[in-house]
């Protein structure tokens, strides 16, 4: 479900012809829906509401400051993975005391300065990072809130690059070595044992593998609730959306079909596990990144040239694999739809950033509408793992953000001043 359709032949966001942001802020460009951040939070918040919930954002998806405001005011708590992420969500007014600190590395100062703040758990990864936070927080005289992420060796069935809950990985601590850890945990004076904390994975698309590490983990929960006084238990993010999604003219249209392909729903997701959940009577919290913010953005991007050579139609645009790494680095399928809509004949394009390498691609291909130097294309679902992911590689800028509200629109972030990419850097003294 989102609000970016064709009204006529022009592309729009929510009210907005997306054609008009381009003229004034130019391309790339990064567009995102406010209605859409919004339903799709409510979404799932209304799908939980049997359960005593907290969604907490899952920030690393999408980390823009209006982003954060637009969700923050529905209520949103945040699963942040840095002490900027938590800065950042400070910044835009975030209540620490609704956010999650979650990583395998976490820096001793950035255990201290989440303390001091007083953020609702350390979702806790290793056992030398238990006796880190106890260490620190008894140095500060604090009681720190934890949970321990368990790692259920589920398959996920997702991208190998996104799956998280196999032993395979990095991340957690073994199924069965998790009771032993809380015991031990429980010695450490200056912790608090809060909660329990799963999360299997990134894009997954079936309820299948939710379902199967929630019943693995359900009777550890009872008993770790019941022994150490647990308060709530995490379920993690990972829900997947629908990146194929052909675009129809007028939003009802688009969601008849986002329906009809969507394997998971909030609905479908809730439906399953909220009856397993229930009964633990625990609080319930998720941390939903991509399914909040994929498909409430766009990239769009200017054809600079058409390149027909004996094999192929190259459409080089002026977007790059540092503006969107997705598809270089995920193989992901990102839908693209020219900002006019073309009638006649599709040809298979590959569509290619500018950059000097064979990966700077967004579809290799594709059949699209006859384009030609000048047209626009928009890369859909790039709200998640889009602009956040994007570097400077090839001394590009990072692109401006805008936010769309109805008929509403703001610039959010302004294209960064190409200067700025090396104001930091210097000249050795015996450079000189
Ligand atoms: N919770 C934890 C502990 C996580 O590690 C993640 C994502 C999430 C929640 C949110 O997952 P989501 O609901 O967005 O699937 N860059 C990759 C995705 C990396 C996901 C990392 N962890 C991509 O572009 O597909």
């Amino acid at each position: 479900m989102h609000y970016f359709h064709y009204v006529g032949d022009k592309l729009y966001c929510e009210g907005v012809a997306v054609e008009s942001l381009v003229k004034k802020y130019g391309t790339p460009l990064y567009i995102y829906s406010q209605r859409t951040l919004t339903e799709h939070f409510q979404k799932l918040d209304r799908a939980l509401s049997s359960l005593d919930h907290l969604i907490c954002f899952a920030m690393k998806s999408n980390s823009n400051q209006a982003v954060l405001r637009t969700l923050g005011n529905l209520g949103s708590g945040f699963d942040i993975v840095s002490e900027g992420e938590l800065r950042r969500a400070m910044a835009a007014g975030a209540d620490p005391g609704k956010c999650v600190f979650a990583g395998v590395g976490k820096t001793e100062g950035e255990i201290e300065f989440a303390l001091k703040q007083g953020v609702y758990s350390f979702n806790v990864e290793s056992e030398p990072e238990l006796a880190r936070i106890n260490r620190i927080a008894a140095r500060l005289k604090k009681i720190a809130p934890v949970a321990v992420r368990v790692n259920p060796n589920v398959d996920a069935k997702t991208h190998a690059k996104i799956t998280t809950g196999t032993y395979e990985n990095k991340f957690g601590i073994a199924f069965e070595e998790i009771e032993a850890v809380y015991a031990r945990a429980a010695k450490l004076k200056n912790l608090r044992l809060r909660g329990f904390q799963m999360h299997i994975g990134s894009q997954l698309t079936s309820v299948q593998p939710f379902e199967q590490a929630v019943r693995k983990v359900l009777p550890l929960v009872q008993r770790l609730k019941a022994k150490h006084g647990l308060e709530f238990f995490s379920i993690g993010g990972g829900l997947g959306i629908v990146y194929d999604l052909a675009l129809e003219s007028g939003s009802a249209e688009w969601w008849q079909s986002a329906k009809a392909k969507s394997i998971l729903t909030p609905a479908l997701y809730a439906a399953r596990l909220a009856p397993l959940l229930k009964p633990l009577g625990l609080r319930i919290l998720m941390e939903p990144g991509r399914f909040i913010s994929g498909n409430a953005g766009i990239l769009v991007t200017r054809i600079e040239y058409v390149k027909r050579t004996g094999k192929k139609n190259f459409l080089i645009v002026d977007a790059a694999m540092n503006d969107l790494i997705r598809p270089a680095f995920y193989e992901a399928y990102h839908e693209i739809v020219p900002l006019r809509r073309k009638g006649g004949q599709l040809i298979s394009s590959d569509v290619v950033g500018p950059i000097c390498e064979s990966g700077d691609f967004f579809a290799k291909d594709r059949p699209l509408p006859r384009v030609g130097e000048g047209d626009c294309l928009a890369l859909l679902s790039a709200g998640a793992y889009g602009f956040v992911m994007a570097s400077n590689y090839n001394t590009r800028s990072l692109v401006a953000e805008v936010l769309v509200n109805g008929k509403k629109y703001a610039i959010v972030r302004e294209r960064q001043p190409v200067k700025e990419i090396w104001a930091g850097e210097k000249i050795a003294p015996w450079q000189k």
